[in-house]
């Protein structure tokens, strides 16, 4: 007969030394010789001396051979085993089950899950180990940082001292070149004062003639009219006959030289104008060329500036080449005129020292890919391959003492970077040389 203990359970625990410690019964197994301080032998043929709970359940009778469900709890889970034992005198023997080799499958799972673990805990170790020393590491490393940092940060406190100190020299540079520019200036206008003082002496020195001679003409036309003011009244009160004063007339007339004057008056006047005419440009080129009038960067006719610099330099040019002007349409830019000025008059100056006794000056301007070009070309005697490296270098130059002082093109060079423009050249010597300076258009 078939007896069923479904529902119920046992639990026996024991030590590692497999002595049972506990026991619950569930209803089941009211006999089983299961005291407290027994070996587990007692019930099992194999001791399993690492487990520590037991729990039996599901056990069937079949006469007297017990089915039953071995649950034993283990640290990693729950391992459930089943075997087949019959109860004999009150002993329980396994008979017919893996009940053996499966403890030893357990205990081996138990020291593979032990060596796993151990190892885990090895590793971790390992590992709390790495951490300690990488944070001994990091401790270094994080010393070296802040020592490196607090260097920066020292470095950085020169650096801006040094900065300062730089601004400043930098503002002490740029007003010393703003001077030197002021001097080249001065210098170059001093150097032409004799030229321009001779174009507005010369016109001048003429309309002072002329007004002498006006003055005496003046003199003459007003002794001639009182002259002929005293005859008719003469004629009138009838002191003196008419034929007589006509002649009298004549022969003042003559003498006066009334008719050359009549004559020459006009011409006279005409060329005062004109004179006056000509200081009146002279003037006006030299305030177009310096801009007198104190304004810095406009909108400017850069062809316009040419051809006031070559009016102002006109005495330097006209003896020592013939001046061709190719003066393509140009837009009107935004620029320092008066600077620029400077950087052409400083080229065409070169050119007429650099011609021997009489060459040829071209000046050709033009528009390309947003910038005016301007060459200034000479037929001279042109730079050495060794000078033409140098020429921009301020204080460079191969002039005798007292008529270079070698800072002309330097000065021109740094204007034309001011107006983030080009200058070059291109010499042969014996031959001449061209600059070319490409200033970009800006609308404003
Ligand atoms: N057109 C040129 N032909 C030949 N040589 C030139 C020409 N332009 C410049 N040079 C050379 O370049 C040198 C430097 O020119 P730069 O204008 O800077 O100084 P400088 O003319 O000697 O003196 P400064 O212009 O200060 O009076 C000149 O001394 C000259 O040797
Ligand atoms: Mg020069």
């Amino acid at each position: 007969m078939q007896n069923s203990l479904r529902g119920k359970g046992l639990i026996v625990s024991c030590d590692i030394s497999g002595t049972i410690q506990n026991v619950i019964r569930n209803g089941y197994g009211p006999d089983l010789p299961l005291a407290v301080g027994a070996p587990l032998d007692s019930i099992f043929e194999t001791a399993c001396r690492e487990k520590v709970l037991f729990f039996l359940s599901e056990a069937r009778t079949n006469g007297s051979v017990i089915d039953w469900k071995l649950v034993i709890l283990l640290n990693s889970g729950l391992a459930v085993l089943h075997c087949a034992a019959v109860l004999r005198d009150n002993m329980l023997t396994v008979i017919g089950s893996s009940f053996r080799d499966s403890v030893h499958q357990i205990m081996e799972e138990i020291l593979r899950i032990n060596n796993e673990q151990s190892n885990q805990m090895s590793s971790m170790m390992k590992e709390m180990q790495i951490t300690s020393r990488h944070s001994e590491y990091d401790n270094s490393i994080y010393n070296e940082l802040t020592r490196l940092n607090n260097q920066l940060s020292n470095m950085q406190r020169e650096q801006l001292k040094k900065n300062a100190e730089l601004e400043r020299l930098n503002g002490a540079l740029k007003s010393a070149q703003a001077q030197m520019l002021q001097r080249e200036k001065m210098a170059s206008i001093g150097l032409l004062a004799a030229g321009i003082a001779h174009e507005i002496n010369n016109p001048i020195g003429f309309i002072l003639s002329n007004l002498n001679s006006l003055n005496k003409y003046g003199c003459r036309i007003m002794e001639y009219v009182t002259a002929q003011s005293t005859a008719m009244e003469s004629v009138l009160q009838g002191e003196e006959r008419c034929d007589d004063v006509i002649s009298n007339l004549a022969k003042t007339r003559r003498r006066l030289k009334i008719d050359t004057i009549i004559s020459d008056f006009f011409n006279v006047i005409n060329e005062s104008t004109e004179g006056a005419e000509r200081v009146k440009k002279n003037v006006q080129n030299l305030k177009n060329f310096s801009h007198l009038d104190g304004s810095q960067w406009k909108l400017s006719d850069i062809n316009a500036g040419l051809e006031s610099t070559i009016n102002i330099i006109w005495n330097e040019l006209k003896y020592k080449a013939d001046v061709v002007k190719e003066f393509g349409e140009l837009p009107e830019t935004l620029c320092n005129p008066g600077e620029l000025n400077q950087v052409f008059m400083n080229i065409l100056i070169n050119a007429t020292h650099a011609i021997e006794t009489h060459g040829e000056i071209r000046i050709t301007t033009g528009i390309a890919d947003g910038f005016i070009t301007i060459k200034i070309s000479d037929n001279g005697g042109g730079i050495s391959p060794e000078h033409i490296t140098r020429i921009f270098e301020p204080f460079f130059t191969t002039k005798e003492v007292g008529k270079g002082t070698g800072l002309g093109l330097g000065i021109a060079y740094d204007i034309v970077k001011k107006h983030n423009g080009e200058i070059d050249v291109e010499s042969k010597t014996g031959r001449g040389t061209t600059f070319t300076v490409k200033i970009p258009v800006r609308s404003g």
